[in-house]
């Protein structure tokens, strides 16, 4: 049982194979949070309630003449709202039908049962494996009532958590802010971990310690955006790959996400994770509700690398419902090939050179569509675009399956052009705001997600697109942030939802189409990786990482989404040089070993490239197919920072079974009189012994080694102990950011 409650003491205890989480109820009744951390053995309940100095705070317990002096500005607590004495951040800030904000939860009743629980409209975690414990608290003066969801999945390590909120008065409720949950850390000092950036420049990692003030990582931009990913991790201070308590907190959700950090001003920590509560404002009709969405919490004492691989491991096996995957299918997209500019003679030929080296799958992107020769016209009128491809979509698929491959296609569902004819029949259908010229982000205008109709007429469309044609894959994109947010379609009272109600639209579309068509692999992409977050890997199970094609700069943005994200999640792509984006030349080979710590695929276009680079891509993808479930499936390892590095960067795969592992290093600086490059394996058995199958170097040896030393390093064989502690060393390499992949296999 990994769920308990003791009505002795009223502690609640959650247990996963290595962490406990325990809640108690106060003696009025409130929801106390006691411990998240490392596990505690059975029957460890205690009792927290702490006689702090409550400074100058208020305080119900001596009104309520109950307990001495304890005010609710000092408790650790599993739901707090505001306005009634606790000053912190907080989870719930609900306002009666006077205006008045004020709110405080009180136990009623609990259920313990088998199995997830699922949110209305909303993404959530699935998976047998887990156990449910539902608590019912309420608020008798507002006629609210809240119910607190755990989901533990005792074996994978991780604890889901959302509420609900029902108006069981017969007056309407404002809610200004519902979080999906807050965490009370009470004790410990923390590092921050998050994943900011921009466009073509996402998930760079940061770390900074907490200071004696209030953090917040957020997006109003209505995605969870490049700029901050709603994933964050809490590490002590001295927390490494391979040693520390970490906690992760990762929102199942694709807008507007806001996680406030506190430190108080007793030292004590307080993380609340939600919606952004900016731009918020849900009126709950009497009878209504409101379902948040799901957070993931992740606690380790086991470091960075453990956390990421429980995660990894979590949102393949009880997140990512789709059963269509890219697997060791390799794809060419044809976007930086020609852009806009192409005729279905153009993709064929991309195509057969492409089928001709062993890929499989070909993506037809942007500007198949409508009046589409730049971004300045067309989206919405999703009907094919017959100048360039004549008579429609279906002889260019049927060339493509001739050739054997499988076709895919690009859709941006939520957008419309103004020179479109869905936008002259449904001007309304826009997000824009009454009385003012629209703004414009890349020529487009985002579409009212939130309306019934919108979502109806999208779900009429694509169904069609995915019925008439034989079509495996779908690229969505989204490639502006919202302005404007106003829905012509919302009286007055509900335009703070928008932002919101505009998100369950696109769920409630990518669901309809997902289901209905089970056996099309669909990647998510926002500009890139704007919309990377665990909501959209719900339903697809990959995401195009960045429109940064640059295999050197894809180190930081691989190495920040790898923290949270599997690698079978990371869309990548060898592309053409010097690079479209920094204008920078790296060798095809690690430019292929880059885009391996991902999906895998090609964005050029290869009848342009030299015979011997077709040698090499021929050779890369046969090394993708074979070592892509290990890749897709494996735990990965950092080896270190490629910030921090002025040399190289590494990465490892280890199998689930142990059975190999892959090395991955980088040259990204090559220096004069080059260091020799000792690296060290992790996550080996160090009693086996391993033997080094393939040595394939991407680049040139020093001339003074003149043995291929590659080829010395073949057939060796090492304890995992020697692998892991003494490391290995690699031959010199020098030239352009030279590249290395080692294989090693363990023995039986
Ligand atoms: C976005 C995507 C690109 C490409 C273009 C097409 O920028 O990230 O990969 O599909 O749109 O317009």
């Amino acid at each position: 049982m990994s769920i308990q409650f003791d009505p002795k003491n009223s502690v609640f205890n959650l247990h996963t194979k290595d962490s406990s989480y325990q809640m108690q109820l106060d003696p009025l009744g409130h929801l106390l949070h006691l411990y998240y951390g490392r596990k505690l053995g059975d029957g460890s309940n205690f009792h927290l309630f702490p006689a702090a100095d409550h400074g100058f705070s208020p305080d119900y317990y001596a009104t309520q003449n109950e307990r001495g002096v304890c005010s609710p500005d000092v408790l650790p607590q599993e739901y707090p709202a505001a306005n009634r004495g606790d000053f912190r951040v907080t989870a719930a800030r609900v306002n009666n039908a006077q205006g008045a904000c004020g709110a405080e939860f009180f136990y009623k009743t609990h259920t313990i049962q088998d199995g997830p629980y699922t949110l209305e409209g909303l993404p959530a975690a699935f998976g047998p494996d887990c156990q449910t414990l539902c608590i019912l608290m309420q608020d008798s003066v507002l006629g609210l009532e809240v119910r607190l969801l755990y989901s533990v999945y005792e074996e994978l390590g991780i604890i889901t958590r959302a509420a609900v909120l029902c108006n069981l008065s017969d007056a309407a409720l404002t809610l200004d802010q519902a979080a999906s949950a807050c965490l009370d850390l009470p004790f410990g000092e923390w590092d921050l971990i998050q994943f900011h950036g921009r466009h073509a420049m996402e998930r760079q990692f940061e770390r900074t310690r907490l200071g004696s003030d209030i953090r917040r990582v957020g997006s109003l931009r209505g995605a969870s955006s490049h700029h901050h990913n709603p994933f964050v991790i809490l590490c002590e201070p001295e927390a490494t790959e391979d040693w520390g308590s970490c906690y992760g907190v990762m929102p199942v959700y694709s807008g507007n996400h806001c996680t406030d950090i506190e430190v108080d001003y007793n030292g004590s920590t307080r993380l609340v994770t939600g919606i952004h509560p900016d731009n918020f404002r849900w009126h709950l009709a009497p009878g209504e509700q409101f379902t948040t969405p799901q957070v993931l919490l992740c606690y380790t004492h086991e470091g960075l690398g453990d956390l990421s691989h429980r995660y990894h491991r979590f949102i393949r096996s009880a997140l990512c419902r789709s059963t269509a995957s890219q697997s060791s299918r390799v794809l060419i997209n044809n976007w930086e090939a020609t852009y806009f500019n192409f005729d279905q003679d153009k993709i064929y030929d991309i195509a057969q050179k492409a089928a001709s080296l062993g890929v499989e799958l070909m993506v037809l992107d942007d500007g198949w569509f409508g009046k589409r020769d730049s971004d300045t016209t067309g989206l919405g009128d999703w009907y094919v675009n017959t100048d360039k491809l004549k008579g429609g979509l279906a002889p260019l698929i049927d060339r493509i399956h001739g050739l054997g491959m499988q076709f895919g296609i690009w859709i941006e569902p939520e957008m419309v052009s103004i020179d479109s004819d869905l936008y002259r029949a449904h001007p309304d259908w826009a997000l824009t705001l009454p009385g003012r010229d629209p703004i414009m982000g890349r020529s487009q205008l985002v579409l009212d997600m939130s309306r019934e109709d919108v979502v109806d007429y999208l779900t009429d469309c694509f169904t069609r697109l995915l019925s008439e044609n034989q079509i495996e894959y779908i690229k969505w994109d989204m490639n502006r942030n919202m302005a404007d947010v106003y829905s012509h379609a919302l009286p007055p009272e509900r335009q703070g939802e928008v932002s919101h109600r505009y998100i369950l639209g696109v769920y409630k579309l990518i669901d309809r189409l997902t289901s209905r068509f089970p056996q099309v692999l669909f990647e998510g992409c926002a500009g890139g990786g704007g919309r990377f977050d665990a909501g959209m890997l719900a339903y697809m199970p990959q995401i195009w990482c960045s429109d940064n094609t640059d295999a050197i700069e894809r180190l930081s943005i691989q190495y920040g989404t790898s923290f949270g994200y599997p690698i079978s999640a990371v869309g990548s792509h060898v592309s053409a040089c010097p690079n479209h984006q920094t204008g920078r030349t790296v060798p095809l080979g690690t430019r292929g070993v880059v885009a391996m710590a991902g999906t895998f695929g090609y964005e050029l276009d290869l009848n342009k490239l030299t015979r011997k680079e077709i040698s090499q891509v021929r050779m890369q993808i046969a090394r993708y197919k074979s070592y892509s479930e290990l890749i897709r499936t494996g735990d990965y390892y950092r080896l270190n920072d490629p910030a921090q590095t002025r040399f190289w960067h590494g990465w490892e795969f280890v199998a689930a079974d142990g059975s190999q592992a892959l090395m991955n290093l980088v040259v990204v600086h090559t220096q004069g009189n080059p260091r020799p490059l000792h690296f060290q394996w992790k996550g080996l058995d160090p009693k086996a012994t391993y033997k080094i199958l393939r040595v394939d170097l991407q680049g040139q040896l020093l001339a003074s080694v003149t043995d291929p030393a590659a080829r010395r390093m073949v057939g060796l064989k090492y304890t995992g102990a020697q692998l892991m502690y003494a490391g290995l060393t690699m031959p010199q390499l020098y030239g352009d950011y030279p590249s290395a992949q080692i294989l090693i296999r363990k023995m039986r």
